[in-house]
């Protein structure tokens, strides 16, 4: 698909798309009315412009779209509003199609073409029926109309796109196409394209670099864990971002085995590192000034007569020996290998875990926010604010000392189970500040309720690729704040 910032729609452009927002109703369809020739009490009678409706009109041979944003239109729901449209009418459209974003906000522009590629997903990858080829897809062209696109806004929206695509391929792949070595080979050919470095170290190189509790949680999989380290360094880079995520390709919940109903859904128990290979990708294609480190423990839980019994007491990469109490907490173990290799080797300013970690976070906040916990006010603000701008929420949750009395352990120096049935997500956030070597700017998002989740696209929960655009912008930002570097 090819991308125009354009003054004027060209004559042979088959459909054209109006966005319009709930409170700026009338004037809009003024707009429209005098664009398309259709008359006013048409547009008045059909268009609420309520969230996520779309009306289809026609004119002369053009099909137009008034695509409704409701009235609290953020960038979130502006790129689901376009990648549902083009999702649902992507045989209708034609090859030419055009967006008006005529006196729009500079920086829909972005959204705008974000949404359009996101719209092309196809979640039927495993389907044996052929494809049936879609023209805009294949030699399609999108005209931007407006005073002032700006073409990096484009780039943007599409580099973003491209990588979220590839990461919804990843999550959505069912664990007998997805191992540790798939997410391993994606990093690598990632770095290989983009300009970064990435380290895989196999199980014998974990072993030798005594990251026992990655190991622990692997011994029962036939595909081998794998550690990935990435490391992306910016031009003009002042500060350095460590970026941690939970890579567990299929989560049966080990000998502390989960029940059956859900467990197909334990494929996506790599979010979090989906959101770091994404993040790292995305900033090595935006060029930003930035030193980012991503790290991926990589595994399955899986169940074996090979596997870690409940009870076990591991090793850790920071010398503390862990209780496994429930080997279904398998997220914490080798996060916690994650984050003290993280600060022993690279120091970074900012150090930051995203996880698929705790079905409490869940119960607590539903599928609406991630949990986020960080005892720095500062990075807890920024995180939020990010979250905010990208309409991916996060909700701070507290992590008082008092959570962390029912992690210890009788035998070893901390248990990996708290055993009561609440305040699990905090309790495993407490379990992570144990091995982050009390990192003054350390924040931990439990993304287990967004990383998953209902796309109204797909019949059936789907990976949204959350933690992308988060971070993404909340480095931005970090850049942008000249005053920041020494305040940590
Ligand atoms: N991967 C799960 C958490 C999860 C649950 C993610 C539902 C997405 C949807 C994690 O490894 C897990 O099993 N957590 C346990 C922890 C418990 C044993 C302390 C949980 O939340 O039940
Ligand atoms: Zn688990
Ligand atoms: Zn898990």
């Amino acid at each position: 698909m090819n991308f125009l910032a354009v003054s004027q729609f060209s004559a042979d452009t088959q459909t054209i798309i109006y966005p319009v927002r709930k409170e700026e109703l009338a004037s809009q369809l003024a707009v429209i009315a005098e664009q398309t020739a259709l008359p006013l009490a048409v547009l008045e009678t059909e268009v609420k412009a309520e969230k996520a409706e779309i009306t289809t009109f026609f004119s002369g041979e053009k099909r137009i779209y008034v695509l409704g944003l409701g009235s609290e239109a953020n960038s979130h729901h502006l790129i689901k509003a376009f990648r549902t449209l083009i999702f649902k009418h992507k045989t209708k459209v034609g090859s030419q199609i055009g967006i008006s974003l005529q006196n729009r906000p500079a920086d829909w522009t972005e959204f705008v073409v974000n949404g359009i590629i996101l719209g092309t997903y196809d979640f039927g990858l495993y389907k044996s029926d052929p494809k049936t080829p879609v023209a805009l897809f294949e030699q399609g062209t999108v005209e931007l109309l407006s005073a002032e696109v700006n073409p990096e806004l484009i780039e943007k929206g599409k580099s973003i796109a491209e990588t979220q695509l590839q990461l919804f391929t990843l999550l959505n792949a069912p664990s007998n196409f997805k191992t540790p070595q798939t997410l391993a080979s994606w990093a690598m050919h990632s770095g290989e394209k983009y300009g970064y470095k990435v380290r895989v170290f196999d199980s014998g190189e974990c072993h030798s670099l005594g990251l026992f509790a990655l190991l622990a949680v692997g011994q029962g999989s036939k595909s081998e864990p794998e550690f990935i380290v990435m490391e992306y360094k910016g031009e003009g880079a002042n500060q350095k971002v460590g970026l941690v995520g939970k890579g567990v390709t299929f989560d049966t919940g080990g000998i502390s085995i989960k029940p059956s109903e859900n467990m197909h859904l334990m494929k996506s128990d790599m979010g979090g590192a989906a959101a770091v290979l994404g993040a790292v990708e995305v900033a090595a294609k935006l060029k930003l000034p930035i030193h980012l480190i991503g790290i991926v423990p990589t595994t399955e839980n899986s169940v074996d007569g090979e596997s870690m019994k409940p009870g076990d007491v591991i090793q850790s990469y920071a010398g503390k020996t862990i209780e496994v109490t429930d080997t279904d907490a398998e997220g914490r173990l080798i996060l916690a290998d994650g984050l003290t290799y993280a600060v022993r080797n690279f120091k970074p300013d900012v150090l930051i875990d995203l996880a698929t970690l705790t079905g409490s976070i869940i119960r607590t906040l539903g599928y609406h926010a991630a949990g986020l916990f960080t005892t720095s006010d500062l990075l807890g603000k920024k995180l939020k604010r990010a979250g905010e701008r990208t309409g991916e929420r996060l909700w701070r949750l507290p992590m008082w000392e008092d959570y962390a009395d029912h992690l210890k352990s009788d035998i070893a120096d901390v248990r990996n189970f708290s055993g009561v049935p609440h305040s699990q997500a905090i309790a495993a956030a407490k379990f992570l500040e144990l091995f982050v070597e009390n990192h003054t700017a350390w924040a931990h998002l439990d993304i287990a309720g967004t990383a998953y989740g209902d796309m109204d696209l797909a019949p059936q929960r789907a990976g949204t690729a959350y933690g992308v655009r988060l971070l993404t912008e909340f480095l931005t930002q970090l850049i942008n704040d000249k005053s920041q570097s020494s305040i940590w």
